[in-house]
């Protein structure tokens, strides 16, 4: 079978969001002399957070905004960084904070998270956000599923009375995912590990969204032909053998390359192959979905800025 669908480039979605971020944060300065400020917390030294982390404080340099990247060694107390994160709220000049996940083991998340300012929670993990977004109200929304939303809505793809499916339930992306496609009126399904004839119920959907970590899970029989597929996933794939069933033949030799270079290669939740057969739009891994994280947290930046200094200039004029 030839290949068909058509690739959602990531990495023109994202620069168009990031385009308009800048356009706002230049008129905001020009207008009001507000420059919004990022800070970001990393706690030890995982290398892919180290990665991303440094991505989104170089973005925001770009798009003028100002970004502050605090390091704590893997050692910290989980006091030492909710001490960090109240100091943070406090702080006038910054707009935006946040907690690179996962935190060292001996770290409460939940505790962490909700010690936010959820003014400032650009992540939109505080359960403020969460449930404001739940109910249908205004919020600081997860910045992959508001992406992704927003590169659908960019790609004209009806999202109004489709049939969604969601692979996955967490609080960073299945769950909000979710909630966003039933405000844009989709028919959603959530599916996770416990979810009976996977397959059978992937396969209905006209939107498929994989979020789970599991490399390759979704395959040939879990795409209606013809459905948009949206890869969230970031696994590392070793096996050469394995890659040969998972990319299409113009793909292949250059990550059997980079496994031989390198031991493994970025590979999402759907097999490349299957998804380029049968799909009408795919996003791939690397450059697709990944981009739009960050530049949405920008756009998250921004508003937040906004907001708050709107709220609290209200608050000091009114007397
Ligand atoms: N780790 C993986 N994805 C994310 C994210 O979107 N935000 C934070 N804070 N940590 C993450």
């Amino acid at each position: 079978m030839g290949t068909k669908a058509e690739l959602l480039n990531g990495k023109q979605y994202a620069a168009a969001i990031k385009e308009e971020v800048a356009q706002r944060v230049e008129r905001l300065k020009s207008e009001t002399g507000i420059k919004p400020c990022l800070v970001v917390v990393r706690v030890g030294a995982d290398p892919a957070s180290e990665v991303y982390v440094n991505s989104k404080v170089r973005t925001a340099q770009d798009l003028g905004i100002t970004s502050e990247h605090r390091h704590m060694p893997a050692e910290t107390s989980e006091d030492e960084l909710l001490a960090v994160v109240l100091e943070l709220n406090e702080r006038e000049d910054v707009d935006g904070i946040l907690v690179q996940l996962p935190l060292p083991k001996g770290i409460n998340e939940s505790r962490i998270l909700e010690a936010l300012d959820p003014q400032k929670d650009v992540d939109g993990f505080h359960p403020v956000n969460a449930g404001r977004l739940s109910q249908g109200e205004p919020a600081l929304v997860p910045c992959t599923p508001a992406g992704i939303i927003d590169m659908l809505k960019r790609a004209e793809v009806q999202l109004s009375g489709a049939d969604a499916v969601v692979v996955g339930r967490s609080n960073i992306v299945g769950k909000p995912m979710a909630l966003l496609l039933i405000r844009e009126s989709a028919t959603v399904t959530v599916c996770h590990s416990r979810t009976k004839d996977l397959a059978g119920v992937c396969s209905r959907a006209d939107l498929l969204i994989a979020a789970v970590g599991v490399p390759g899970l979704i395959t040939a029989d879990f795409i209606k032909p013809g459905a948009v597929v949206i890869d969230v996933g970031m696994n590392q794939l070793e096996d050469p053998e394995e890659a040969k069933g998972f990319f299409p033949d113009d793909q292949l030799a250059k990550r059997l390359r980079t496994i031989e270079k390198r031991g493994s290669t970025l590979v999402g939740d759907v097999n490349a192959k299957a998804a380029m057969e049968k799909a009408s739009l795919f996003t791939p891994v690397p450059g697709g979905v990944g981009l739009l994280t960050v530049a949405m947290l920008m756009k998250n930046t921004v508003e937040a800025a906004i907001k708050r200094r709107a709220t609290r200039g209200a608050a000091n004029s009114g007397g």
